[in-house]
């Protein structure tokens, strides 16, 4: 039998440990997995000795900004951006213009990927006053999951009235589909920014003050309690504060259904970066202090937090500069969490096979995206290849997408991804 592709050679690796083995692709899926040293009959064969093959990494938080603000990214290069960073599949967001609130709107949405998208990408439907009704057309269109911002971040999304999202809980958890939020209360920062604002506070680092853990936490407690009453299952994105992973850790153990991600600007920044980064390190929800930082990591490493995504939040240079107050919220990074994340393990302080748990099966799990996060047989042909002692250097201007502004330039990473298998087809990354 001919193959339309062999990988041989290389390592494979899972949460569970690595082996060494070949891989056989056809029709864009695995279709095997065996012995090194077999010889085999394939149209193209790639090598991958000193390699390791990693389940194609998915990040599950994008904003790729398209249709409506394409002056910041639109599909075609903030996919590619994800391809050179070893990405295979992407989760896009829904606040763009106009919101993804309708069937309708997803389904040009999923149209306008399959055209132009360098790898995989999936949608989550925004649930909005307006659209409980909606919710099963939205799954039947192909939404991975729901979103709720119960507070407003960029894009000034309101939260549905209590009452209605009581019953968009019920709803989902009827259509087995979970939702994720933006965890944060308006009342809050609101109150606060305009303390910092009244004060005449013009420091980056008065962000984590109007905008306080407690903001948060309260706001992952709302979630839970609505969880809890309804049977929904929940993901909170993007956890930023230590006292929200202990809630969501005491959540799991009373058997919530409950999931979450946290970011690389999260685990690897904390307040000292405000002062060298100014707003480029604006992000909603804030990053935190050092301690923060320290809960996260014993969150990502006891399970706790099931998956890191990047939240790329692109904007221009001159959105992401000027005063604090008046700067947009958002970092890019879907081109370089892979790297960052692989430095960490070159570093010591995460597993290669934690790093797959974190970043492909994770994700593949708690958005049950089907033939993912794994490599074995009948499992599409996604595949990230690392070399894990390239070193390189983080340059803003050597990136993939249309603006680029990260909060790692001039950081030096130890590990790459260097080619990947997206669909079957290989891509040379280096
Ligand atoms: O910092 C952020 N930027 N937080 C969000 O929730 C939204 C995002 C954006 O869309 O720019
Ligand atoms: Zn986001």
């Amino acid at each position: 039998m001919k193959y339309d592709l062999w990988i041989r050679n290389g390592t494979l690796v899972s949460s569970r440990g690595r082996r060494k083995a070949d891989i056989v692709v056809r029709d864009g899926k695995i279709d095997g997995i065996i012995d090194s040293g077999r010889s085999i009959e394939a149209d193209q064969i790639l090598e991958a000795e000193g390699r390791f093959i990693l389940p194609g990494l998915i990040d599950g938080h994008v904003h790729f900004r398209d249709p409506g603000l394409t002056h910041k990214e639109d599909i075609y290069t903030g996919s590619r951006s994800a391809l050179y960073g070893g990405l295979t599949y992407v989760i896009d967001m829904p606040n763009v213009h106009p919101v993804t609130s309708t069937a309708e709107r997803l389904r040009e949405r999923i149209e306008m990927a399959r055209e132009r998208a360098c790898v995989g990408m999936g949608f989550f439907a925004l649930l909005t006053e307006e659209n409980l009704g909606e919710m099963e057309e939205l799954k039947r269109a192909g939404a991975v999951g729901f979103k709720i911002y119960l507070g407003t971040s960029v894009g000034e999304i309101a939260a549905p009235p209590d009452g209605v999202m009581l019953e968009q809980f019920r709803r989902a958890a009827e259509l087995n589909m979970r939702i994720g939020f933006h965890a944060e209360n308006n009342a809050i920062n609101d109150y606060f920014t305009e303390r910092e604002m009244e004060r005449g506070s013009t420091s980056s680092e008065d962000l984590i003050q109007a905008r306080p853990g407690f903001s948060e936490a309260e706001s992952v407690g709302k979630a839970i309690l609505f969880a809890g009453e309804t049977g929904a299952k929940i993901h909170i994105y993007h956890v930023s504060s230590g006292r929200t992973v202990e809630l969501i850790r005491r959540a799991k153990a009373a058997g919530v259904d409950i999931t979450a991600e946290t970011c690389p600007h999260y685990l690897l920044l904390d307040r000292v970066d405000y002062g060298r980064l100014g707003p480029v390190l604006k992000a909603f929800p804030p990053v935190r202090e050092r301690e923060d930082r320290k809960k996260l990591w014993e969150g990502m490493l006891d399970g706790t937090i099931d998956m890191i995504a990047t939240d790329h939040a692109p904007h221009t240079k001159e959105e992401k500069s000027g005063d604090i107050w008046r700067a947009m919220a958002g970092v890019a990074g879907v081109e370089i969490s892979a790297r960052l994340m692989l430095t960490e393990v070159a570093e010591g302080r995460l597993s290669l096979e934690r790093l797959v748990a974190l970043m492909s099966e994770g994700p593949a799990r708690v958005w049950d995206l089907e033939g993912r996060g794994k490599i074995g047989e009948g499992y599409g042909a996604d595949l990230t290849l690392v070399d894990p002692e390239r070193t390189g250097v983080i340059r803003n201007d050597d990136l993939h997408g249309k603006t680029n502004v990260t909060a790692f330039e001039g950081v030096r990473t130890v590990g790459m991804p260097v080619a990947s298998v997206v669909k079957g087809k290989v891509f040379e990354l280096v």
